[in-house]
């Protein structure tokens, strides 16, 4: 990669990582970062919600699409997500479906634990024969 593709992602990842310091997991205790470059080059973060009525929690993936639709972005060139431990923090099947809303073939979701990121993978890997809004233009 180029050394400007790479400080990008650095950037990237270090947005990813300041919203996982503030992410409000109370019950799970797991913490989740996510940053967006967005195609107008802003960075758009966002971390994991979580509330006592469990299932109104949201995902860091979900916080940080939200700020870009906000900022009035349509396009994911980037995602990284930032979560500790062994195992990838890849996307959770919803947010797979949320990324892909704003993905194109180029789109990259990028994998990371607190030290860096570890994989990166197309929407494709990770939700393939994907419904999307392609769908809605054909009836
Ligand atoms: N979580 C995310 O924010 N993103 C993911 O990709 C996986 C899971 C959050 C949801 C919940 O607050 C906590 O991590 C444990 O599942």
């Amino acid at each position: 990669m180029s050394k400007n593709a790479d400080d990008r992602l650095d950037r990237l990842f270090d947005a990813a990582r300041a919203a996982r310091e503030r992410a409000y997991a109370p019950y799970s205790h797991f913490a989740v970062g996510a940053a967006v470059f967005s195609e107008s080059g802003a960075i758009h973060a966002g971390c994991n919600v979580e509330n006592a009525a469990y299932p109104q929690g949201s995902c860091a993936e979900t916080g940080a699409i939200s700020a870009m639709v906000a900022a009035g972005d349509r396009r994911i060139v980037d995602i990284v997500v930032v979560g500790a431990g062994e195992e990838l923090v890849t996307p959770c099947g919803g947010c797979r479906q949320r990324i892909r809303e704003f993905a194109d073939a180029e789109t990259r979701v990028h994998v990371a634990d607190l030290k860096g990121i570890r994989s990166s993978f197309r929407i494709s890997e990770l939700l393939p024969y994907s419904f999307g809004p392609q769908n809605l233009t054909h009836s």
